[in-house]
C-alpha cells in the first residue's frame, strides 16, 4: 500500500494566467478590483502565513483544532488508501495531519504559488518518507488535468482554509460542480467553511493590530509595480475591509486616499478620493446554507465537524 516516495511536478494543462490582462480589466470596471489569486506571490504567501498565526485570525486554529479532534471521524470518512487531492494547498500545515491519519496512496497538492508547492513537497517528502506527492502548479479555479493516479482507492479533494468563501455563491455552484466531476462516481470532498458569527469577531480578523492584513492586500499594488511596471504609490492607497452583512461577506479593498492617476504599462487609471479597489470577498455560511449549496452542486452532506467554539467548520461531502 506504501507508495515509493516520489515527488513530482506538473504544470497544469491550462493556458498560464494572464496577469497584465487581469488587471487592466478589473481596474477598467465603475467598481475597480483585482483578482485575489494574485496575492499569493511568494512575499504574499509569507504574509498570508504570518496571518494565519495572528491572535485576530481564528480560522486557522479553529479549523487546525477541529480537525485533529475529529481526525478518526475524518479518516474514517475519507476511506483508506484514498487518492487525497488539495486545492490552494499553500504550505500543506493541515494536510499533514490527514496523511498523517489517512495514509492516502498519493497526495496531490494543487497551487498557484510554485514556491509555496516546492517548500511544502520538501517537508512532506522528509516527513513521509513513503508518500507519492504529485504537485501540480495550477489555479483550481479553471478545469485542470489532475495526473492520473489509477489506484483503487477513491478520490477526495481537500479543500481547507475556507478558500471556497472568495468565491460568490454562483462561484462556489460552479466550483462545486466542477470537482463533483473531478471527483466522479463514490468520490469525495473535505471542505473548510467559515461559519457567519459576530461580525465584530469578523472585523477583526481582517483588520489585525499589527497590520499584517493591510500589508498583506497593499502588498498587491507591489507585485504590479514589480511585474507589469506599474506606478502605484503605495503609500497613497489603505487597506479597508469590513463585513457586508446583506451579502454575508467580508470584502477587502485597497481605498485611495487622495485624487490620483496611475498608470500600468501604457494604461492609465484615474482614482476619485476614497474610491476603491475591491480585492477579495471572503463568503461566510452557516452550516445549513452550504448544505443546500453542496447539494445543488451534486454533492450529498455526509458529515459536518465543527470546532469547540462553533467558529468554524468542516464537510465531508460525497458524490451525489
Ligand atoms: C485564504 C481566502 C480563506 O478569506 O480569510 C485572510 C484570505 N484574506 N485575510 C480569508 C485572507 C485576508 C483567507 N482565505
Amino acid at each position: 500500500m506504501a507508495g515509493t516516495g516520489l515527488v513530482s511536478f506538473h504544470g497544469s494543462a491550462v493556458p498560464p494566467d494572464n496577469f497584465l490582462e487581469d488587471v487592466v480589466a478589473g481596474l477598467s470596471l465603475p467598481q475597480k478590483q483585482l483578482p485575489p489569486k494574485y496575492f499569493y506571490d511568494a512575499r504574499g504567501s509569507e504574509l498570508f502565513e504570518a496571518i494565519c498565526s495572528l491572535p485576530e485570525y481564528y480560522p486557522t486554529r479553529a479549523e487546525i483544532s477541529l480537525t485533529r479532534q475529529h481526525i478518526a471521524e475524518i479518516a474514517r470518512f475519507a476511506g483508506a488508501g484514498c487518492e487525497l487531492i488539495e486545492y490552494g494547498s499553500g504550505a500543506s500545515t493541515k494536510s499533514q495531519i490527514l496523511i498523517d491519519a489517512l495514509a492516502p496512496v498519493a497526495y496531490v497538492p494543487v497551487d498557484i504559488s510554485e514556491s509555496a508547492l516546492r517548500a511544502a513537497a520538501a517537508q512532506l517528502a522528509a516527513r513521509f518518507p513513503w508518500l507519492n506527492v504529485r504537485a501540480v502548479v495550477g489555479d483550481f479555479g479553471r478545469p485542470m488535468a489532475i495526473p492520473a493516479f489509477g489506484g483503487p482507492g477513491r478520490k477526495v479533494v481537500y479543500f481547507p482554509g475556507s478558500t471556497i468563501g472568495n468565491l460568490t455563491r454562483e462561484e462556489a455552484l460552479a466550483f462545486l460542480r466542477m470537482t463533483r466531476g473531478q471527483v466522479g462516481p463514490g468520490g469525495a470532498m473535505l471542505v473548510g467553511v467559515d461559519l457567519k458569527k459576530d461580525p465584530n469577531l469578523l472585523h477583526a480578523a481582517y483588520n489585525d493590530a499589527q497590520g499584517v492584513t493591510a500589508r498583506f492586500n497593499l502588498n498587491l499594488l507591489h507585485r504590479v509595480n514589480a511585474e507589469l511596471g506599474g506606478d502605484f504609490v503605495v503609500a497613497k492607497f489603505a487597506h479597508y475591509a469590513f463585513y457586508n452583512a446583506p451579502m454575508g461577506r467580508i470584502e477587502m479593498h485597497l481605498a485611495s486616499l487622495e485624487r490620483q492617476m496611475v498608470n500600468v504599462g501604457r494604461h492609465r487609471f484615474s482614482f476619485a478620493p476614497g474610491e476603491s479597489i475591491h480585492t477579495e470577498n471572503s463568503c461566510k455560511y452557516s452550516i445549513e446554507e452550504f448544505q443546500a449549496l453542496a447539494a445543488l452542486g451534486g454533492f450529498c452532506g455526509e458529515k459536518v465537524w465543527q470546532d469547540a467554539e462553533g467558529l468554524f467548520s468542516l464537510h465531508g461531502l460525497v458524490a451525489a
